[in-house]
């Protein structure tokens, strides 16, 4: 398996595992192939899309954007904001795992001093996955547990 940037040549199987997502309940946001190109792909916010590919199967991807002022959820702007979709044939694998590695290294060369994940209350392995990625709880509200990582120079 490799890291790499996504490409539109991915759009298609990052959408389709995302339905997969959809269906068990575990993706609330959009999940078609246009809003896939258009927020992860091209969206101009985008420090960086990565994709896991396992000899042309994309396993997951993590995606990681800078907050605007204003920005739908809240986070500080300036601060980076992170975002972790996995095949879910591909889960506790070290997908994930890898996908950080590389996101934390494409933060720290943009600058970025903390990064958000804002994971939904009921959705322990989001919550265990990036608490195991050293990302802390610094707000919660009704249904969203937020937590950040800060990058340390
Ligand atoms: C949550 C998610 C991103 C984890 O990705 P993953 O590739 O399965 O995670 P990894 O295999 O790299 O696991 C890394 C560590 O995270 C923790 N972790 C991951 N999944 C876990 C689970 N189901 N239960 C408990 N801990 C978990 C573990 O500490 C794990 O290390 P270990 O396997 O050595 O114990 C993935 O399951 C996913 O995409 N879920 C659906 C979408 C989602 O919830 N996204 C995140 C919130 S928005």
């Amino acid at each position: 398996m490799i890291v790499r940037d996504g490409t539109l040549d991915d759009v298609q199987q990052m959408s389709a595992f995302l339905r997969e997502l959809t269906a068990l309940g575990k993706r609330l946001s959009p999940d078609d192939e246009e809003f896939v190109q258009r927020y992860y792909i091209e969206g101009e916010d985008k420090i960086r899309c990565s994709v896991a590919d396992d000899e042309g199967a994309v396993l997951g991807f993590q995606s990681l954007k800078i907050a605007r002022a204003g920005n739908q959820w809240g986070v500080e702007p300036g601060w980076g904001i992170v975002g972790t979709h996995i095949r879910p044939s591909a889960a506790r694998r070290g997908v994930g795992r890898a996908l950080f590695e590389v996101t934390r290294k494409a933060a720290e060369d943009a600058g970025l001093a903390h990064i958000d994940a804002s994971i939904g209350a009921n959705n322990p392995e989001g919550l265990a996955y990036y608490e195991a990625m050293g990302f802390r709880t610094y707000r919660t509200s009704m249904d969203l547990i937020c937590k950040r990582f800060d990058i340390s120079r």
